[in-house]
């Protein structure tokens, strides 16, 4: 990894200390270029001719996300953030009455709020799995629970928004196998940060954003879909890309991940993410991902030097979302006095985690997020600033 050429890469590093790619990272030079190149051929040759002249590159991208993750390209749809991605999969689950959900406490509130819907509209049962004593989900509570046969679903933030916690995957997608039930892994926070192997963790679905730790365009995500469950899913809208007329009354839904992708996208963001997968390919994430854990433990480690500091990031091995509050003082006012000061962070509101923070009795928190093209130096100038705060 030649860290130099990274941050020479990396435009915004010049003038910002940028802890936030928990919320949107920056990106490298290559993808900004990719998307601005794009556009402006879009507007000298006209979308439809610039998307056919592009045809095979664009294609492509659905390879360079598939070798980010270990799957087959038709595994891939393409989608516009995390969240259409996971909710296009969910919803079209085909849900019943007392079906079973099992959560983390610590999953992401767009989430938790599907699952209530369910509960409500259909009657699905959504329950919460214990914690061990680190915060990640209960292994042996869940093969408990699986055993009674019951369960339709296990639904998991890979790693949540509101800090370091990373769960378990691996082993969870073990006994999801074991006990033929499905495992959908929301990897919002994961793809990009830390190794995301669709035939490790063995999950049926998964879920991720461009922006974040992939280094991608905002307005970009993807859906990832094992293969054996094409036949039967039924995607809860359909238009003329997803599925095809093949007379006066009758349609035929694709036979790939693509049935849950629609027609109108935009080309060029695509293609910035297709950069960014291959970027963090080349460097290879369990590279980065070390890197990121050391600097994530390095801040932790320095912030407790800062009066009235608590720290609240659960997990026995932490990636590199740090969270904290500073005592008596308002976590949104303190991000404000950083950003004036050129230091990006950002708050995590109870509401993105609020099963999580009621629990722990956690109002809106302090949210640094560390990336590898950070440094150590940063992060002392950070804390710096941080104690030099009114
Ligand atoms: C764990 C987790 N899941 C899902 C999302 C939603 O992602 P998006 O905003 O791309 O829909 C986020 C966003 O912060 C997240 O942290």
């Amino acid at each position: 990894m030649n860290f130099e050429n990274i941050r020479k890469e990396t435009l915004g590093l010049e003038n910002l200390i940028h802890f936030n790619s928990a919320g949107s990272s920056l990106p490298p030079r290559c993808v900004t270029d990719t998307v601005v190149n794009y556009l402006v051929q879009e507007g000298q040759v006209g979308g439809y001719e610039q998307f056919e002249i592009e045809a095979n590159r664009l294609e492509f991208v659905y390879d360079q996300i598939s070798q980010l993750i270990n799957a087959n390209r038709e595994e891939i749809a393409l989608m516009e953030s995390a969240t259409r991605a996971w909710i296009s999969l969910f919803y079209s689950l085909e849900w019943k009455k007392g079906q079973v959900i099992l959560t983390s406490q610590t999953d992401y509130a767009s989430n938790f709020i599907s699952y209530l819907q369910l509960q409500k509209e259909k009657g699905v049962i959504l329950e919460v799995l214990p914690q061990s004593k680190h915060g990640e989900t209960c292994l042996q509570s869940l093969e408990n629970r699986l055993q009674k046969g019951d369960v339709k679903l296990v639904s998991l933030s890979h790693i949540p928004t509101n800090g370091g916690l990373i769960q378990p995957v691996e082993q969870v997608g073990a006994l999801t196998q074991k006990y033929n039930c499905l495992f959908l892994l929301d990897a919002c926070q994961s793809v990009g940060q830390c190794p995301t192997d669709v035939q490790k963790i063995q999950c049926d679905f998964l879920t991720a954003t461009g922006r974040k730790y992939l280094r991608g365009p905002r307005g970009t995500g993807f859906l990832y879909v094992k293969k054996k469950h094409f036949s039967w899913l039924n995607p809860f809208s359909l238009d003329l890309f997803s599925a095809n007329l093949t007379s006066k009354n009758s349609y035929e839904v694709r036979q790939d991940a693509r049935m849950f992708e629609s027609w109108e996208s935009s080309p060029a963001l695509r293609l910035g993410l297709g950069q960014a997968c291959e970027y963090a390919s080349k460097l290879g994430i369990e590279n980065t991902f070390e890197k990121i854990k050391q600097l994530g433990n390095f801040l932790r480690q320095e912030l407790q030097q800062v009066n009235g500091i608590e720290i609240h990031d659960l997990g026995k091995e932490k990636g590199g979302i740090v969270s904290f509050t500073l005592k008596n003082k308002d976590s949104l006012k303190v991000k404000k006095e950083l950003s004036q000061r050129k230091v990006n962070v950002s708050v995590s509101y109870k509401t993105s985690t609020f099963f999580d923070m009621e629990v722990r009795g956690l109002g809106d928190i302090l949210r640094a997020s560390v990336h590898y093209y950070n440094t150590e130096e940063e992060v002392l100038s950070f804390i710096e600033t941080l104690k030099g705060l009114p």
